[in-house]
């Protein structure tokens, strides 16, 4: 299949046109020298009241990790599983703006919290892929990300280049980002690189094929990139993943430890948030699961670690992009040792126009 270029799979592709996708999204966008953002589809964005992200799957953790970059800018962010928007009873008004985050634009959920927000008067943004798709119709506004098509069922570069897009989003409505955030944005597409070349996941598939179940753990920015680790691995490899946020470990999910379940978990710099996660690692350390670190360099992490994929030093926002595409990877390479039907996995659809 000449559409693959060589690649077994549209996912493995698509995983490796990722430095490609996210250059596309950041083209004329950034300016290093005046910190400035601009998104010009959406020229007046000055924005104080709350804002809402809603989105399902894959997409859905994109909109966490946007929330999360927008509250630690000041601005007062949350992010909502589309189909829970309206049963939650969100309070949304003329006041909120609301950002409807769907690499399709056509997810039914989705497109019905946008509506019920046009209903209330507030102001909505589409964050999409699709160029006409029904969310650029439904909203106010539309941002694109810019990844090109993506054919393999399981999100991959979309949801690198939704991080990226609603960084930048986020950084227009608090009036730009700093130098060092955009230079850090800026280096993203050639640390994904980086990762692509020297990537060690597809070994530590290999050890960890055919363990009990597969844990995924991470805290601030890690924690959407641990959810979507999970999410990626049960789709493609139909085997038991779950993303917790680091600090739950210890309210449940503990209980699943064994050295039948891998625990990979996401620790970045050498704040609080990595000390804390660390902790973590050696609560589940003492229980003799396998461990697996994504991390820049951390080398008290490593000490506990049985398997270190590592990636390039940056701060949090590009972290949570880079150290998602060894995510990506272990589950490609697992899913294609188990043989699984990795671009159409059984029971679910690229876009689900239905709720
Ligand atoms: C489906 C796909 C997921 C995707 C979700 C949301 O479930 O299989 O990969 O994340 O829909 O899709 P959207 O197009 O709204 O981002």
């Amino acid at each position: 299949d000449t559409g693959k270029s060589g690649y077994d799979h549209y996912m493995l592709k698509e995983i490796h046109e990722q430095p490609t996708a996210l250059r596309q999204c950041l083209r004329g966008r950034v300016d290093e020298l005046a910190g400035e953002i601009t998104l010009t589809e959406l020229s007046e964005l000055d924005h104080d009241g709350p804002i809402q992200f809603v989105a399902c799957g894959t997409s859905y953790h994109a909109a966490l990790h946007a929330a999360t970059v927008c509250r630690e800018r000041g601005l007062h962010a949350n992010a909502y599983v589309a189909s829970e928007y309206a049963a939650d009873r969100i309070p949304v008004g003329p006041e909120t703006l609301v950002i409807g985050v769907t690499q399709s634009g056509e997810t039914a959920d989705t497109l019905r919290a946008l509506r019920e927000a046009n209903r209330a008067g507030a102001r909505t943004i589409g964050v999409t892929n699709t160029v006409g798709s029904s969310a650029t119709r439904v909203c106010d506004d539309v941002l694109y990300i810019r990844a090109g098509p993506e054919i393999g069922v399981a999100a991959t570069k979309t949801f690198a280049s939704q991080q990226i897009a609603l960084t930048l989003l986020a950084g227009q409505l608090n009036g730009g980002l700093s130098y060092d955030a955009i230079e850090a944005l800026r280096s993203v597409p050639d640390q994904v690189q980086t990762v692509l070349d020297t990537s060690r996941a597809k070994t530590v598939a290999e050890e960890l094929v055919g363990s009990d179940a597969f844990l995924f753990i991470g805290r601030g920015l890690a924690y959407p990139v641990a959810l979507e680790g999970a999410l990626k691995f049960k789709e493609i490899t139909y085997e038991h993943a779950e993303g917790f946020a680091a600090g739950e470990l210890k309210h449940g999910p503990l209980a699943l430890v064994t050295d039948e379940t891998p625990v990979f978990a996401v620790v970045t710099g050498d704040g609080e948030t990595a000390r804390k996660t660390i902790s973590n690692i050696k609560e589940v350390e003492a229980r003799n699961a396998p461990v697996v670190v994504v991390t820049d360099g951390c080398s008290e992490a490593e000490r506990y670690a049985d398997y270190v994929l590592e990636i390039p030093e940056t701060d949090d926002i590009g972290a949570a992009v880079v150290a998602n595409v060894q995510l990506q990877l272990v589950s490609y390479w697992v899913a294609n040792r188990m043989g699984r039907s990795i671009d159409k996995p059984r029971n679910l659809a690229k876009s689900v126009t239905v709720d």
